[in-house]
C-alpha cells in the first residue's frame, strides 16, 4: 500500500478495483489467522487494511460489495473461525412460562423416575444469563481450547479470545485430567455503557443490548479487540470428563468455584417445587439490581444419578427446565402490515412499527400471525382482545419474550386515526399472483404456486443453505437471493451443478459482482464439500412443512438410510389419502351428531374408511406414525410431498449429486439390541415405561407396543398377559426385567 491514492482522489472504477483486492486481502488474512493459524501480516496492517476500506465504502456507499469486510466487524462471520466439533452436543433448555408449568416439570420428573409424592426429589434454582454459551476445555489443567455453541454439534474455536477474560482461568490445580466446563459469557451493564460510549466516540456502531455486545466481543477475529472489551463468565455446567465433579449439581457447583470459576451466588438447593419458586420470586425481585441481564431462573434436578436416568430428548434434557421471566412490552405505531412468503407458502402478516425499545432492544417488525389475528378473532371464530380489529395506522402493544419474534398484540382504539380502514387480507399471493388457499380449519392462507412461486422458491433455497441445513460457506441467504434472480440457482440441484454448468465456473462467477478468483474457488470447494450429507440434515433441508429439525433426525433414526426412507414413504403413500378422508368423514359424523344430539359413531367410519387399504399401506403407515415424536401430521406432510410428481422430481434430481450418509446411530456400537425391535409388558420395577423406551432406543432398538412376527424380543414384568402368550406362540425371545438389565450391562 506504499504508493496508496487517498480516497478523495480515487475515481468510481479505481474504488471498485481497489474494494475488490480489499476483499481478497482481508478474507486471505482470516483464514491464514483463523484457520492456518499462521497469522501472515501484522495486526497493524490489518487494521489499516480495514480502515482503508471503510473509508473507501464511506465515500462509495453503492460499491459496497456483499462480502465486504465491514459487515464482518461486530459479529464476524462464522467462516472467520475454524470449527470445532462438540465432543457431546451442547443442549438447549425447554422452557416454562408459569408456576403450573413448574409443578407439571416435578410430575413428570416423577414419573420418569417412577417416584411418589413423598420421595423426597431435590433441584437446583439459578438465574438464566442472558449472554451465550461457551464450552471451556482443559487437559491436564490447561485450557486448551473454547468452543462457542454453534448449532450444538459443531461451534467456533474462540480460544484465543477466551483466554482474554478475566473469570476464565487458564491453569486449573487439582482438576480432572479432562474437563470440559461450560458456562456462559455475558457483559455487565456497566461495562455495556462503557463499550456503546467508546464505540460512539471512535464513530463505531453501538450494540443493541448486553447480550448482542458479548456475542460480538466473543466472536472478533482479532482477540487484541475482545480483550479490550469486559467480557465475563459464568459456570454452571460441564461436558466430557474424565472423573465426576461430584454426585449432585450443587456440588458441583461448588467443586467449579473451588477450581476457580465464577458461579452464581444466587445458586439455591431446592427441597420443594415450592422452595423452587420461592427462588424464582426472589431472583426476580433481585433482577434490577444484578447489574448484568438473566431473563428467567433454571432448575436443575440436584442428584446427578437421577440426571443420568432422566436424559435428553432430542435438543434439551428431561431434568432441567427454564422458567422465563414474562414478556417485556411497549406501544407505537403500526405504520403498514407487509405480507411476507414464506417456504410452505405461507401469507405471513408482518407489522411495520415506528421502532421502539422493547427491553433494551429496538423493535420496529412484529408478527401478526394471520388474518383471523388482525381481525380480532380465533380460528374458531371467537374473538380476542375483545374482538377488537388491527388497522395501519393504530397505536399498538408490542411484547417480546426472549429470543422469540416481537408480537403485536394489542390495540389501542382511542388513538386509532379517523381514516384508518380494516385491513383486507390479500386472497392472491402478492409475489406470483397465484390463488392464495385457506383450507377449512387452517388459520393460515398459503399460495397455491408451489414451486413457481418465486418468494417460496427463494425462501426454500436459503432454508437449504441454512446453518441447521446443508450451511455451505460463502452461500448464505444473500447469495442464494441474488443467484435465484439471476436464473443461476433455481432449486437445491441446482447449486450442485452451478460450477459445470458455466463452463469450469471460476470465470463466469468471477466477472459476477462480489466475486473474485479466491471467492469463486473457495464457494465451489464449499459446495464439493456438502455433497456428502448426513441423512437427518438433508431431511431437514428438503424444507418440508411441518419437518422441523427434531422431526428429520427422529425419521432419520429410524429409517436409518435414504434407500429405506424413499422407499417406506412410497409404501405409506397413499394412506395420507386414507387419512385425510378419514378426518373429513369424522368430523362430519361429529357435526352431523351433535346436531341430532346422538354419540359420534367414530370407530365405525374409522374402520370403514380404512377398510380398502392394502394391509401393506396401512403397515407402513403406522410404522412411520408409530416413531416418536411423528405424528400424522408430520406423516400426511411428508407423503404430500413426495407424492407430488414436480416436487418428488426436484428431489430425486438433488439426491442424483449427494452422497447421503445413513443416520448415526448414537452409542449403539457393541449393542446387543441395535436394530431389534423389542416390546416391554407387564410391571416394570427397576425403571419405568417411559424410561425403558427411551434407554432401549438411545442402544438402538425400536420399541413397539404390541407383538408382531417383527418382534425380537420381549421383556415381560409380573402380570404379563396376552402379549406374553403371543410371544410364545410365535417363538419370541421373553426375558425379564433382571434379564435386560444383564443383557444390557455392558453396552
Ligand atoms: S444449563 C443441558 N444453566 O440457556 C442444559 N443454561 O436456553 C445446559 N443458560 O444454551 C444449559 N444460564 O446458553 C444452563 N444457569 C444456566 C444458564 C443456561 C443461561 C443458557 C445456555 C443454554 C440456554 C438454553
Amino acid at each position: 500500500m506504499g504508493q496508496e491514492i487517498s480516497v478523495e482522489a480515487l475515481s468510481e472504477k479505481e474504488a471498485a478495483a481497489e474494494l475488490e483486492r480489499l476483499a481478497t486481502a482481508l478474507a486471505a488474512a482470516n483464514t491464514a489467522y483463523h484457520t492456518q493459524d499462521a497469522p501472515d501480516i501484522s495486526d497493524a496492517h490489518y487494521d489499516a487494511l480495514k480502515r482503508r476500506n471503510a473509508a473507501i465504502e464511506a465515500r462509495f456507499p453503492e460499491l459496497k460489495r456483499s462480502d465486504s469486510p465491514s459487515d464482518q466487524v461486530g459479529a464476524a462471520p462464522a467462516e472467520g473461525f475454524g470449527k470445532i466439533r462438540h465432543a457431546q452436543r451442547m443442549m438447549s433448555l425447554s422452557n416454562a412460562f408459569d408456576d403450573d408449568d413448574i409443578l407439571s416439570f416435578d410430575q413428570s420428573v416423577r414419573r420418569y423416575l417412577a417416584l411418589s409424592e413423598a420421595d423426597p426429589l431435590a433441584y437446583t434454582a439459578e438465574p438464566k444469563i442472558d449472554g451465550l454459551s461457551l464450552a471451556l476445555r482443559y487437559e491436564n489443567g490447561a485450557l486448551v481450547q473454547a468452543a462457542t455453541r454453534g448449532d450444538g454439534t459443531v461451534g467456533e474455536n474462540v480460544t484465543a479470545n477466551a483466554r482474554t477474560i478475566g473469570d476464565i482461568p487458564t491453569h486449573l490445580t487439582g482438576a480432572p485430567k479432562t474437563l470440559e466446563i461450560r458456562g456462559e459469557v455475558y457483559m455487565s451493564h456497566a461495562d455495556f455503557a462503557d463499550l456503546n460510549a467508546r464505540q460512539a466516540q471512535r464513530g463505531g456502531k453501538a450494540f443493541a443490548n448486553p447480550r448482542n455486545a458479548a456475542a460480538g466481543s466473543l466472536r472478533q477475529l482479532d482477540p487484541n479487540i475482545t480483550k479490550d472489551r469486559p467480557l465475563r463468565f459464568f459456570a454452571y455446567s460441564w461436558g466430557v470428563l474424565s472423573d465426576a465433579l461430584s454426585d449432585t449439581q450443587m456440588g458441583a457447583i461448588d467443586r467449579m468455584k473451588s477450581l476457580g470459576f465464577q458461579t452464581n451466588p444466587l445458586t439455591k438447593r431446592c427441597a420443594t417445587p415450592a422452595e423452587m419458586l420461592a427462588q424464582y420470586r426472589e431472583i426476580e425481585a433481585q433482577r434490577a439490581t444484578l447489574g448484568y441481564d438473566i431473563d428467567g431462573v433454571v432448575y436443575k434436578v440436584d442428584d446427578l444419578a437421577f440426571q443420568d436416568r432422566l436424559g435428553f430428548r432430542s435438543t434439551t434434557p428431561r431434568w432441567a427446565i427454564a422458567h422465563k421471566f414474562p414478556a417485556e412490552l411497549a406501544w407505537t405505531r403500526l405504520e403498514a402490515i407487509d405480507i411476507q412468503v414464506g417456504r410452505t407458502g405461507a401469507l405471513s402478516p408482518v407489522a411495520r412499527l415506528t421502532p421502539v425499545t422493547v427491553g433494551g432492544v429496538v423493535v420496529s417488525n412484529a408478527t401478526l400471525h394471520n388474518e383471523d389475528y388482525i381481525a380480532g378473532c380465533d380460528a374458531n371464530g371467537a374473538p380476542i382482545r375483545e374482538g377488537k380489529d388491527i388497522r395501519e395506522g393504530d397505536w399498538v402493544k408490542v411484547y417480546r419474550a426472549g429470543d422469540v419474534i416481537p408480537k403485536v398484540a394489542d390495540v389501542d382504539l382511542s388513538k386509532r386515526p379517523e381514516t384508518a380502514k380494516p385491513f383486507t387480507f390479500p386472497t392472491t399471493c402478492p409475489e406470483c399472483g397465484s390463488d392464495a388457499i385457506r383450507e377449512e380449519g387452517d388459520a393460515v392462507r398459503r399460495c397455491s404456486g408451489g414451486l413457481i412461486c418465486p418468494a417460496q422458491a427463494v425462501e426454500k433455497l436459503k432454508h437449504f443453505v441454512s446453518r441447521s441445513a446443508f450451511d455451505i460457506e460463502g452461500l448464505g441467504a444473500k447469495q442464494v437471493e441474488q443467484f435465484y434472480l439471476d436464473g443461476w440457482i433455481r432449486e437445491p440441484a441446482d447449486i450442485f451443478t452451478l460450477k459445470d454448468r458455466y463452463g469450469g465456473g471460476l470465470k463466469a462467477l468471477k466477472n459476477r459482482e462480489g466475486w473474485g478468483d479466491k471467492s469463486a474457488q473457495n464457494l465451489f470447494d464449499a459446495i464439493d464439500e456438502k455433497r456428502t450429507i448426513a441423512l437427518g440434515r438433508l431431511l431437514f433441508a428438503l424444507g418440508l412443512r411441518h419437518v422441523g429439525e427434531v422431526a428429520a433426525n427422529d425419521l432419520a433414526r429410524h429409517y436409518g438410510s435414504w434407500a429405506a426412507l424413499a422407499e417406506a414413504i412410497d409404501a405409506a403413500k397413499p394412506a395420507a389419502e386414507a387419512y385425510l378422508a378419514t378426518e373429513r368423514a369424522l368430523d362430519e359424523e361429529r357435526r352431523l351428531a351433535s346436531k341430532e344430539g346422538r354419540r359420534a359413531n367414530l370407530s365405525v367410519i374409522r374402520k370403514a374408511m380404512w377398510k380398502d387399504v392394502p394391509g401393506p399401506v396401512q403397515a407402513a403407515w403406522d410404522d412411520l406414525t408409530g416413531i416418536d415424536g411423528i405424528g400424522a401430521t408430520v406423516a400426511v406432510s411428508l407423503l404430500t410431498s413426495f407424492g407430488q410428481e414436480a416436487e418428488r422430481a426436484s428431489i430425486d434430481r438433488l439426491v442424483a449429486h449427494l452422497d447421503i450418509q445413513d443416520a448415526e446411530r448414537p452409542q449403539t456400537e457393541g449393542s446387543p439390541v441395535a436394530g431389534k425391535t423389542v416390546v416391554f409388558t407387564g410391571t416394570l420395577t427397576r425403571m419405568t415405561r417411559a424410561e425403558a423406551k427411551a434407554r432401549a432406543e438411545s442402544l438402538g432398538a425400536k420399541v413397539s407396543g404390541s407383538v408382531s412376527s417383527k418382534t425380537d424380543l420381549l421383556v415381560a414384568g409380573p402380570g404379563a398377559g396376552s402379549k406374553e402368550t403371543k410371544a410364545r406362540e410365535l417363538g419370541i425371545d421373553i426375558i425379564d426385567e433382571d434379564g435386560w438389565f444383564d443383557l444390557i450391562a455392558g453396552a
